[in-house]
């Protein structure tokens, strides 16, 4: 007969390397050591269903290495979060994910980075529709100088998502009504974006994200410059947002990652020290680096 795993163990399986080389007590003391003492990533680096494959990627501008050997999965519908020290990588790794760091010249990007089957960093691969796959809401909210409307309707003009004027008008309405911003913005669709409020700006430009239904949404800090309020409009529409999309959120607080994820990575100087369920490594983390970045005794 044969022994069907169930998917506890075929998990457990996928991330036993790494629970392995936890168990093993690190020779000298990583906090105080160089980033050649991070050693492998510990926790739960892989996901049973990934949306997103990271492998071995290193990433360099110009002689200068900012990511070391990182190896990630981003599992379908699942919201991870990435923490660490300023300086320590997460936006240059968040970028290849959807070869945002293509903008700058002197970035390269070596390993495997995959969507599904689709190899993101193939010669032949075009960025355009690659980012309509894979979109991003940035730090400080950025919307067009154009109409409300205009900005929601950006991203299906250029990719010719619908037929009709109808058909636009109803994906520029389920985007704003996703983003949780279409109440406070539908008797005013033709005034500019820039006219909103920072937290409004913000939902703006995650309605213009999905308005072309990307499987996965990439966000860097994207509450940094929100009040508490707007911040806390965001963290509900994430978990709404995860029902359909795959997220990866790059945060400073540990508070928001808590509260949105389901896995949390943690960097250090260019290498992924841990990975593991999120409320695991906020009460339990497994390496001496994630504990000290965590109780404060650096960042
Ligand atoms: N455009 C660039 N050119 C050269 N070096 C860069 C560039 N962008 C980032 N770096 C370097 O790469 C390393 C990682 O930077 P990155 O911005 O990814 O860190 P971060 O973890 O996002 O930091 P923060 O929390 O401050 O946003 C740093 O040493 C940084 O100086
Ligand atoms: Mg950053």
């Amino acid at each position: 007969m044969q022994v069907v795993n169930t998917p506890i163990q075929e998990n457990e399986k996928l991330n036993a390397k790494s629970d392995k080389v936890a168990r093993e007590k690190p020779k000298t003391d990583p906090i105080n050591g160089s980033h050649a003492n991070v050693g492998e990533t510990v926790g739960k680096p892989f996901a049973k269903h990934p949306k997103m494959t990271m492998r071995n990627v290193d990433v360099f501008y110009g002689d200068k290495q900012a990511i070391y050997d990182v190896s990630l999965d981003i599992g379908k519908h699942e919201v991870v979060a990435m923490i660490g020290p300023s300086g320590c990588g997460k936006s240059t790794f968040l970028r290849c994910l959807n070869r945002m760091n293509d903008t700058i010249d002197i970035c390269k990007v070596k390993g495997e980075i995959k969507l599904e089957e689709l190899d993101v960093y193939h010669p032949k691969q075009d960025v355009v529709p690659l980012r309509a796959r894979v979109g991003m809401v940035f730090q400080k909210p950025n919307p067009f100088p154009k109409s409300i409307y205009d900005n929601v309707a950006y991203g299906p003009r250029i990719h010719g998502l619908f037929e009709r004027k109808t058909d636009l008008d109803e994906i520029v309405e389920n985007s704003l009504r996703r983003a949780s911003l279409w109440e406070e913005v539908k008797d005013r669709l033709h005034s500019p974006g820039t006219g909103l409020s920072g937290g409004q700006q913000q939902r703006l430009c995650i309605a213009r994200t999905i308005a072309v239904s990307p499987e996965v949404i990439l966000m860097d800090e994207p509450c940094s410059a929100l009040d508490p309020i707007a911040t806390a409009k965001i963290e509900e529409l994430i978990a709404e947002l995860s029902k359909k999309f795959t997220i990866a959120i790059v945060t400073h607080s540990m508070q928001q990652a808590a509260r949105v994820s389901h896995r949390t990575a943690y960097f250090h100087m260019g290498k992924l020290v841990e990975v593991n369920d999120t409320k695991r490594v906020f009460t339990n983390p497994q390496h001496k680096l994630t504990e000290a970045y965590i109780t404060g005794r650096f960042g």
